[in-house]
């Protein structure tokens, strides 16, 4: 069952019904100001950092769900409704929600009255627009008063709602009735000591009341929907004083059958200079220039429709870089469209704010930014560049990281610590990436500090010999890596031995004397260990580059000889030194990371077309045997049942959730990405199917989040609701979903001399067109695809057949066309 469609020539999914299964959400902006926003307008906005600067408020675990918002309420003759449907609820005779790359729009009808509002945040600006139209659709003449809405956050997030004590007396507004561009209303708390910033809350008209003080606005025992109000028809021009400031314009209308009024409402967050924060010598009034002056950039809808098409045009740029034509409008469709600008919302907001994350509690992931570049880096080079050089600034000396750093800061974050072996490595896997985008070894260069600290600064290339070095030098009995606090599962915790309830498995003190060993560690190792020493080649380091490939080598034979399970490859050694991820034992038997890295990193491999019994094989067919699922495939099974104490919090999640037997959609690309390293194209997009959210549309009532974005999870066969989504939009799955498809299933991938062309997807999509650019070339690749069980490509490059599959590069401005047969 679905509860929209997709409207592909707009790039827009539609929302045709406010009852969704769950909210149904997109992100505006992409720079600095960004705003959430569900399909019934709630959500909230922050500048930069989603803790330490809230503009507006939003109260997660709400009952009921995603009340909260930035609302409009219409008046009709004593009528109340929000063509958002939310907060009154009142039933609408028509109602459509779209969600587009950077805006969304909703529209709302009810008794001849239609309003329809654009929602975006303009390129360059620290702003949310709406852009508001409401019509007469009726045959008679209409009087009806539109009242806007937010509810302003007090800044920090986390302290807004936990020291009431203090900021129940704190809050503070002005109301600027008749400002140069219409009304605006101004919340200023904390400005009159240290804060030099400030939000506007302006429309393009001059409004006929405000309010500013929630009490008067809603009524103290109301909810959102019975709003006082906009039911008694009349703003009260409320100031607020401490308590619970609001933003509120009401503006009366008369409209004539046919008849449209347009509206422009801003939402913007300003700076002052600490110098020039006052309009006054008593420092009494803010200095309003600058919100002046952004009000004056939307005072009309011109200004506004002119900014929304800036918009547009950047998105149209952004996804010229990677487009497809095939025979499957759903491939079509993700690739070109959702998946890349998922792609961009997690590169921009790593795990902080969403539906799931309270924008409260984590800040950027030393692994989870590293991974999200992979995704992203062919959108903008340079934004991943100056990513790369922050993530890496928070690298300790030593090569291990801090696992987490805050982005307003950009500093690691003591709280949540160190000690995930599997961090180091990531650098490599974000660093190569970006050198195969761009060609740009500069970046190897530049002076980059350990543990933020300047005087400690290395080349970027000493910081990935140094995340080489911490693997190699980090190892156990078996001569594989460490685990430490855990690796890329989080959850796989073998030194922590937990006993005290609500205890985080991340942070609490791990046991010492143990020599818990990680074969996902050590099959990452073996892949971006090699890529280490290709790099150090490619830079002339002949020794280094040796140096690096005999530890490779010895890992790799280390996972061949303690890491092979007899069908499967282990997952672990434990704090004791005994297997995980052994058929010998009744629940965790399999697990999934190890066999998609260790197939990824060319371990086990087939020798010929004949050695079927091969590793990489018996554990690709283990996995779908054991992990398969018509929804994904789990992370590991059987689940367990119940708690075990030398694993940690992998065993804590009941059956078929998150870690514990989920479908963690984060690493079934790279199971995907290893079926097309033996060369079943089909299995590799059969898997890729299961998970990709525009192919579980029809199933929405099952999956229950966006048909539009990956979910992180989705859960398990031993789960009691089967194949339901949760924690939508930020995970790892955007980035590696887009590196699978894009790279290994159609099969363009940049190297460091030109671009490999390696389809392999199977027979069901016979044939497509992929255009790419790169590095200021373009290549129009048409595929001719068989999707027979081990083919590979011919290749003709402008009517010339090559041998291989490298394709150089060609000088900017060029376009190359490759014919491909496979
Ligand atoms: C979450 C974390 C990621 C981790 C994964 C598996 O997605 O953000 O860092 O690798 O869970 O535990
Ligand atoms: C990751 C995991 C999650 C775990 C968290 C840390 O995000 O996905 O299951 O709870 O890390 O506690």
């Amino acid at each position: 069952m679905r509860f929209g469609h997709f409207d592909d020539a707009a790039r827009e999914y539609v929302i045709e019904t406010p009852r969704t299964p769950l909210p149904w959400i997109n992100y505006l902006g992409s720079e600095q100001f960004f705003s959430l926003f569900s399909h019934t307008a709630g959500g909230y906005s922050f500048y930069r950092d989603a803790r330490m600067r809230r503009l507006t408020r939003y109260r997660y675990n709400n009952v009921p769900t995603d009340v909260g918002g930035r609302y409009l309420y219409v008046h009709d003759d004593g009528d109340v409704w929000t063509p958002s449907w939310l907060p009154v609820r009142a039933e609408l005779d028509h109602f459509e929600a779209r969600h587009g790359l950077g805006y969304s729009r909703i529209t709302g009808e009810r008794n001849g009255i239609s309003v329809e509002t654009l929602v975006f945040v303009p390129f360059g600006e620290d702003a949310e627009v709406q852009r508001v139209r409401v019509t007469n659709t009726g045959t008679a003449a209409k009087d009806i008063t539109l009242f806007s809405f937010v509810e302003f956050c007090l800044w920090n997030a986390y302290d807004d709602q936990t020291n009431y004590q203090r900021n129940l007396s704190i809050g503070e507004v002005e109301v600027e009735p008749d400002g140069p561009h219409g009304s605006a209303i101004y919340h200023r708390t904390e400005y009159r000591e240290r804060r030099d910033h400030y939000a506007v809350f302006g429309i393009n008209t001059r409004a006929d009341g405000f309010d500013t003080d929630r009490d008067t606005f809603v009524g103290p025992y109301n909810t959102l929907g019975e709003a006082d109000v906009p039911r008694s028809g009349r703003s009260a021009d409320s100031v607020a004083s401490g308590w619970y400031p609001i933003g509120s314009h009401s503006v009366r209308m008369s409209l004539a059958p046919g008849e449209s009024r347009e509206l422009v409402i801003v939402l913007g967050y300003l700076e002052n200079p600490v110098d020039a924060k006052w309009a006054d010598d008593a420092h009494q009034v803010i200095n309003k220039e600058r919100a002046h002056a952004l009000l004056g950039r939307f005072a009309t809808v011109e200004l506004a429709d002119a900014a929304f098409a800036r918009l547009q045009e950047h998105w149209t740029a952004l996804l010229s870089t990677y487009r497809v034509e095939s025979t499957d409008p759903k491939l079509d469709r993700m690739v070109n469209i959702w998946n890349q600008y998922q792609c961009m919302v997690t590169f921009n907001m790593s795990r902080s704010a969403s539906y799931f994350e309270t924008g409260i509690g984590r800040g950027m992931g030393f692994r989870d930014s590293n991974q999200d570049l992979l995704g992203f880096v062919h959108l903008i080079p340079e934004r991943a560049r100056e990513r790369i050089l922050d993530i890496a600034a928070t690298q300790f000396p030593d090569g291990s990281a801090y696992h987490q750093y805050q982005p307003l800061t950009k500093r690691g974050n003591n709280d949540v610590g160190s000690g995930f072996n599997d961090d180091p490595l990531w650098l490599i896997a974000g660093v190569v990436g970006y050198l195969k985008e761009t060609g740009d070894f500069s970046i190897l260069d530049e002076a980059v500090p350990f543990d933020n600290d300047p005087a400690q600064a290395e080349s970027l290339f000493e910081h990935l010999r140094r995340s080489f070095d911490f693997t190699a030098t980090h190892r156990g009995p078996h001569g594989l890596p460490l685990i430490g606090r855990a690796d890329w599962n989080d959850c796989l915790n073998l030194n922590c031995f937990s006993t005290t309830p609500g205890e985080s498995f991340q942070t609490t003190e791990n046991q010492a004397g143990g020599s818990a060993e990680s074969l996902f560690i050590a099959a990452q190792f073996v892949l971006y260990g090699t890529q280490y020493a290709e790099l150090a080649r490619r830079r002339g380091m002949a020794d280094e580059a040796d140096r690096a490939q005999a530890v490779v080598d010895e890992v790799h034979a280390a996972v061949l000889e303690h890491g092979w399970d007899g069908r499967w490859f282990l997952r672990a050694y434990d704090y004791y030194g005994t297997p995980v991820g052994t058929d010998a034992h009744d629940e965790g038997k399999i697990w999934i990371e190890p066999q998609g890295m260790a197939v990824m990193a060319g371990i086990g491999l087939p020798a010929g077309p004949d050695d079927v019994d091969a590793p990489a094989l018996r554990a690709l067919d283990a996995v779908e045997e054991m992990l398969g699922t018509p929804h994904g495939l789990v992370l590991q099974y059987p689940a367990y049942t119940t708690y075990r104490i030398e694993l940690g919090e992998v065993s804590t999640y009941p059956p078929g959730y998150k870690e514990n037997g989920g479908i963690f959609c984060h690493n079934n690309p790279w199971v995907i990405i290893a079926e097309t390293v033996v060369g079943r194209g089909a299995q590799a997009f059969d898997h890729y199917r299961r998970i990709t959210p525009a192919y579980r549309e029809e199933i929405s009532e099952i999956h229950r989040l966006e048909p539009y974005v990956y979910a992180q999870m989705i859960a398990g066969k031993e789960a009691v609701r089967a194949g339901e989504a949760k924690n939508s939009w930020l995970t790892g799955t955007a980035a590696w979903n887009f590196v699978a498809v894009s790279q290994h299933l159609l099969g363009v991938r940049p190297d460091y001399d030109g671009l490999v062309i390696d389809p392999q997807i199977g027979p069901d999509v016979p044939s497509w067109t992929v255009t790419r650019v790169a590095r200021g070339a373009t290549y129009v690749i048409s595929v001719a695809n068989s999707g027979a069980p081990g083919a590979r490509g011919r290749l003709v490059v402008d009517g010339t057949p090559i041998e291989g599959n490298l394709v150089p590069y060609a000088p900017a401005g060029a376009t190359v066309r490759v014919q491909v047969t496979v």
